[in-house]
């Protein structure tokens, strides 16, 4: 039976189309002319309005004029065309902040701030929630039904903390909740007995800062989850107009790529469908380790609601934001988009459909540039992906069923962040995640990213990379894991900290881990930058570098030795038989190598397949996706070099040509869309 989940219900295609500021032109609206035909040529089919627009919906406080977006809505609609409509959130007017100063966020200097920017609003502030419901409200009576809108862009790049007093005391209200208003045990679970920072009252506690108590690793840990719990708390508020008067259409957020301060993973159930804003910069460096990192986004954004997700933003050509902006080289513009589309993306969409004549953001890249013309090489580009993407139309709301995960945790990342201890200049927690990524993507194997209290029972293999942090319940959640025959694989760091940030006690890993990998772990040894170790596994010898944990195996079978220090000879990884399953330990950092050999083994034992039969050249990969019945299958060159055979996995049609093709050449940043009957 086929079986599909699109990102929009209500429009079951892929979008192609962009942010699109048609307010810009108020004063001279035959350029919405000029656009709607142009949005045809392109190939385009649905554009992203409102994100901006407050100052022209609400230009008096309570006085809306919809003048412009019923016009523009109905433009579009007439065009063929589909919205995603947006809240307005993203920025204020300037009434607002005049009027209301509350509206401002607070700095750590505890100085508020003036009106400007974007993105800047206390989440607190009963005002800001009451204006954003009044406008919300209008927008979804008025278009919550309209047959052109397929979704709604909730405010745009949720970010940022606001010190101000609202702000402290909803803090402090989070605290007293989470430890049943009882001091003590906030006094025992940040451990305040240390340098005698002991709490007498919630009363006395501030948000960390420059100028306060920022050096108990319990408060920074759970002011990072307030930051994320009021943000949610914003979106849930903000949705709840629209929930309620436009309940058949999904909510979205726009998130962003390797973004620190809010926790993805907890504002995943506030919202129906994720969507995210990818940036690469392309051709800085190898292309395919932007690719590879750019792709573990995609991957995360996939496995965030399980579902198709949205590429909401991407630039047709440049930015204009990095230190060096660059357009994408030819080719790249297409093969970048699909990147989207193979990882699960039902959408390509752009920032922005035409460039702003004025202000910080015209020199961005756009479908539409200065020229007004679609006659430009980006146009061009453009137009070749919509026709692709009517092409595959078939693909979308197709799921991916990856059978391997890896776990990426921002309280972990936080947490280790924050430790002092280990090498201060850095963890490197992301770039370790990204290395246990590559393997997988060299090999073409699909991989979901997870939170640690994902439901593991899907999946034939978990990777756990410096899982730091793991609470009671990330401890039973990998636990019953592996007791049900998984093969999970952790490595050096394992189980340090609770869920506070206090050490467990009595060895690591923390609790049943130590069981479960039938290992316990004395010492850490972190080299020097210059300094290198090694490892023996059989007859290979691999390089480490950063971290060399000491461990000893109990009753674990050692797969690899430490060859020199004063450690040669103990375990440098180990495997476990636990219940049903396999737990494997890498006890160091390696370079590139090690982890390769180990979950090559892995990979192979617990039968995960790799999209395509052979193995790929560098910068080659591939990923799929399924409706159940038919698996479609992309390839991705993301070298400059032409690759002359990759093997398919038989006989395939090539949704591109039509043809039934066993195999594939690929030209630079090329790629083709394959169908397995
Ligand atoms: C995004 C933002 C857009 C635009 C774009 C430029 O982060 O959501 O509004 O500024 O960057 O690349
Ligand atoms: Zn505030």
């Amino acid at each position: 039976m086929v079986q599909k989940r699109h990102a929009c219900q209500s429009y079951p295609h892929f979008l192609h189309g962009a942010d699109y500021n048609p307010e810009q032109w108020l004063h001279d609206k035959s350029i919405w002319d000029v656009d709607m035909a142009l949005m045809q040529q392109a190939n385009c089919n649905e554009m992203s309005v409102g994100i901006f627009s407050w100052a022209k919906l609400e230009p008096r406080e309570g006085e809306y004029d919809f003048s412009f977006l019923d016009e523009i809505i109905e433009k579009i609609h007439s065009n063929g065309g589909k919205v995603i409509l947006a809240t307005p959130s993203g920025a204020r007017p300037r009434w607002l902040a005049e009027k209301y100063p509350e509206v401002l966020r607070v700095g750590h200097d505890g100085v508020r701030e003036h009106f400007r920017g974007r993105h800047n609003h206390c989440y607190t502030s009963p005002v800001y929630r009451e204006k954003v419901g009044a406008i919300n409200r209008k927008l979804a009576e008025r278009y919550g039904n309209h047959p052109a809108v397929v979704a709604w862009h909730i405010s745009n790049e949720y970010s940022g903390e606001c010190r101000c007093p609202l702000c402290q005391e909803a803090f402090r209200n989070f605290l007293r909740e989470k430890y049943d208003n009882d001091i003590q045990k906030l006094n025992l679970a940040w451990w305040t007995t240390f340098w005698s920072k002991t709490f007498d009252s919630f009363d006395q506690i501030e948000a960390p800062g420059k100028h306060t108590e920022n050096g108990l690793h319990g408060l920074n840990l759970d002011w990072r989850r307030f930051v994320t719990h009021q943000t949610k708390d914003f979106i849930l508020a903000e949705c709840a107009p629209i929930r309620e008067l436009s309940p058949k259409l999904p909510v979205t957020i726009n998130m962003m790529f390797e973004f620190y301060d809010l926790n993805y993973h907890q504002l995943a159930d506030a919202i129906d469908i994720a969507s995210w804003d990818s940036y690469p910069e392309w051709h800085n460096g190898d292309d395919a380790v932007i690719a590879q990192k750019t792709a573990f986004w995609h991957d995360l954004y996939r496995s965030l609601k399980k579902r198709p997700f949205l590429l909401m933003e991407s630039t047709p050509s440049l930015v204009n934001w990095k230190s060096y902006n660059k357009p994408k080289k030819p080719g790249m513009d297409v093969l970048s988009a699909m990147q989207a589309v193979a990882h699960g993306s039902d959408s390509v969409q752009y920032f922005q459909w035409r460039k702003s004549r004025g202000s910080s953001e015209k020199l961005h890249g756009a479908v539409v540039g200065h020229d007004g013309t679609g006659d430009t090489r980006v146009f061009r580009s453009v137009q070749k992906t919509g026709q692709i993407l009517k092409q595959i139309d078939e693909i979308c709301g197709t799921l991916t069923q990856a059978k391997a995960a890896i776990v990426f945790d921002w309280e972990n990342m936080w947490a280790l962040d924050d430790a002092q201890g280990y090498a201060n200049v850095g963890k490197q927690y992301m770039n370790t995640c990204y290395e246990y990524h590559r393997v997988f993507w060299e090999k073409g194997i699909d991989c979901d990213i997870i939170s640690p209290k994902a439901d593991l029972s899907g999946y034939a293999l978990v990777v756990a990379p410096m899982l730091y942090m793991t609470d009671e319940e990330t401890i039973e959640n990998l636990k019953q894991y592996v007791a049900a025959g998984g093969t999970l694989y952790g490595t050096y760091m394992l189980g340090t900290v609770n869920e506070t940030d206090l050490c467990w006690l009595g060895g690591m890993p923390g609790g049943a881990l130590k069981e479960v990998f039938g290992i316990l772990a004395e010492e850490i040894d972190t080299l020097y930058p210059h300094e290198q170790q090694h490892a023996g596994m059989g007859d290979r010898e691999f390089t480490l570098v950063d971290y060399c944990e000491v461990i000893h195996a109990k009753g674990a079978r050692v797969l690899a030795e430490y060859a020199d220090g004063w450690y040669a000879g103990m375990p440098a990884a180990t495997e476990n038989r636990y219940g049903k399953g396999l737990a494997v330990y890498q006890a160091c950092r390696d370079r590139e190598g090690l982890k390769d050999a180990l979950l090559d083994r892995l990979i192979r034992d617990a039968g995960i397949q790799p999209n395509l039969p052979c193995a790929l050249p560098h910068g080659v990969t591939a990923h799929s996706r399924t409706d159940g019945v038919h698996t479609y299958i992309f390839v991705e060159n993301y070298s400059d070099q032409t690759v002359e055979e990759v093997a398919l996995p038989g006989s395939m049609t090539d949704l591109l040509t039509g043809e039934n093709v066993t195999s594939v050449q690929l030209p630079p940043y090329g790629f083709g869309i394959f169908r397995k009957e």
